[in-house]
């Protein structure tokens, strides 16, 4: 069964209490929950990490290298600034698919721009927790 890790950046652990006109009112578990039944769907197996803290995500991203067959990242603000995140993206070269809750395009301008999609197949944007399974979907038939 293909290996798929999906991360999720800082104060994605916040969803329910952040923000809920443009996140929703929906909680981080509920997140989990929903992702895991989405790759139950398509047979394949993920594992789900979540961290506030860049060097964490590095380190996750590094360690997915020869265990995962792809990555579904959302990497929340480190989006919009991480070049450590996009360098160990691009380490790895796994298949990369980024995702958003919201639309980043639709926010401010500092939103509007992505270092990390560089690293990554394509990038999903707007479509709340589903874009996580159609990024699962997208992976799946790519490796
Ligand atoms: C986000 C968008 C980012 O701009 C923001 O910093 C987040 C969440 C999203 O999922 O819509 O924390 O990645």
């Amino acid at each position: 069964m293909k290996k798929i890790l999906v991360l999720n950046g800082p104060n994605i652990n916040m969803l329910g209490v952040r923000e809920k006109t443009i996140y929703g009112k929906l909680d981080y578990p509920a997140l989990c929950a929903y992702i895991q039944k989405a790759a139950a769907a398509l047979n394949v197996e993920v594992e789900v990490a979540q961290s506030n803290v860049e060097g964490e995500l590095v380190t996750l991203i590094q360690q997915a290298y020869g265990k995962f067959d792809g990555i579904v990242i959302n990497p929340a603000a480190f989006t919009h600034y991480s070049i450590a995140v996009l360098d160990a993206l691009k380490a790895v070269a796994l298949p990369t698919i980024e995702v958003h809750l919201s639309n980043i395009h639709a926010r401010e301008e500092f939103r509007h721009k992505s270092v990390t999609a560089a690293a990554c197949l394509g990038q999903i944007c707007g479509l709340g927790f589903k874009g996580y399974a159609l990024a699962l979907k997208a992976l799946a038939e790519e490796i």
